[in-house]
């Protein structure tokens, strides 16, 4: 084979079907062109590419060259993917930047209206004290997957999901929050906390269809329940020393609002956690393989992050009475005080132990293969963009949102990235 005839595609033998399918990102000739300009590559080492067989001395660069431009071309499943998470990042963007006007630090970065809400920051630092740095970086890292998403997006061609005028949903009123419109509702919340038994059980979703998880917060898991203060009602009676906070004093009302954001940010970004590796192996080009490889384990940080925090909410019970409650019920145990990791390992999905924070090993694949410690769930039906959207739902993120053509958009959106199927 002469190298003029070497085609970034045909030289790693890319099944034809792919190239059905792939997008007209650029001209092949100038596809090959830059494949053999951009590595500096002799030719020999393009034909032992072809052949199966690196060359033993290939730069470091040369070979990411390479792998970056030898491969399949983008496809259409792979830009379904992209929008797709395009589209759930700004949802996430949209919720964490409602947390972080109230309970983030205030900068000039993605803060709301100047001081914040002290009252609700200095409540979730009933759980770390350094709630409102993690609340503001969540934030910031959202607003980068939207963001880079969004112009990867356009840099082939493409556009990212519109949005904008589904941003309907009111504002929070209490101080610190901006009023505009948003995208998610963070005040009527149902959030299943049963990831935190999913990750310290031997039973895996995927692999144990129908294993039970308990609920680490049962009473979450049921009713509606407030996030953030939805007005300065929700932090009337707590008593605020902006010097010393260990002087201030929360009503239990104010702390389980901070308690339950604090499960929230955990339920959320487990959310991510699965949705990321579930959608990586259905792409297709290395480049997006790398983009989705690169984003997702840091939803697992975010994930990891709040569930040790949430593990220290104080025991309490509170009912969502006055203005603006919801009736729910709400309470909070010692979780530090749970104990479990038993042997043999939970077979039931009901250790709640707190520290367990790292993931116990889970079945995985076969039963004839030793359990694992990995991430869980990671399959389209249940990690997959449709049941993370679905997921969303049922938490009551889009409570309000009065036009159906935002979930028409999302599930279309959603179905089309589960459909996508790697063509290599
Ligand atoms: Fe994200
Ligand atoms: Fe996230």
């Amino acid at each position: 084979m002469k190298v003029n005839e070497v085609s970034a595609t045909d030289s790693l033998g890319t099944p034809a079907e792919s190239e059905k399918t792939a997008l007209p990102r650029q001209p092949r000739s100038m596809r090959r062109r830059a494949f053999l300009k951009t590595g500096g590559l002799a030719a020999a080492s393009v034909a032992a590419i072809g052949a199966g067989i690196l060359p033993t001395r290939m730069s470091a660069q040369a070979l990411s060259d390479a792998r970056r431009n030898d491969r399949a071309p983008i496809t259409r499943g792979d830009i379904a993917v992209l929008k797709f998470l395009q589209a759930l990042e700004q949802v996430e963007a949209d919720l964490w930047q409602q947390y972080s006007e109230l309970g983030g630090t205030q900068d000039s970065e993605v803060s709301g209206v100047g001081a914040g809400n002290p009252a609700y920051a200095q409540a979730l630092q009933l759980l770390d004290g350094d709630m409102p740095q993690y609340i503001h970086d969540n934030t910031d890292d959202e607003i980068s997957h939207a963001r880079f998403l969004g112009n990867f997006l356009e840099s082939i061609g493409e556009s990212a999901p519109n949005l904008e005028e589904f941003k309907q949903l009111p504002s929070s009123t209490a101080d610190g929050a901006r009023q505009v419109g948003r995208l998610t509702n963070l005040t009527q919340l149902t959030v299943d906390t049963s990831f935190w038994s999913r990750y310290r059980s031997i039973t895996n979703p995927d692999f144990d269809p129908g294993a039970p998880f308990a609920q680490a917060v049962p009473s979450l898991n049921s009713g509606l329940h407030t996030a953030i203060p939805r007005s300065n009602d929700d932090t009337a009676g707590s008593v605020i020393n902006l010097q010393d906070p260990t002087k201030s004093t929360f009503t239990d009302k104010l702390k389980a609002i901070a308690f339950t954001a604090g499960f929230h940010f955990a339920f959320i970004e487990q959310g991510g956690t699965s949705l990321y590796p579930a959608l990586a192996q259905n792409v297709t080009n290395l480049e997006v393989l790398r983009i989705l490889l690169s984003i997702g384990p840091a939803e697992t940080m975010h994930f990891q992050t709040w569930q040790d925090k949430a593990g220290n909410a104080l025991p309490l019970t509170d009912v969502d009475n006055g203005p603006g409650g919801t009736g729910a019920s709400v309470t909070f145990t010692t979780l530090a005080n749970a104990q479990g990791e038993t042997d043999p390992e939970s077979l039931k999905g009901d250790t709640l132990q707190a520290n367990l924070i790292m993931p116990e090993p889970t079945h995985f694949l076969s039963k004839d293969l030793p359990p694992v410690a990995i991430i869980r769930p990671t399959s389209d039906q249940l990690g997959g963009a449709v049941a993370s959207f679905k997921s969303f739902m049922d938490d009551g993120l889009f409570i309000g949102q009065k036009n159906p053509e935002f979930f028409r958009t999302m599930f279309r959106l959603a179905r089309d990235a589960d459909a996508a199927r790697r063509q290599i």
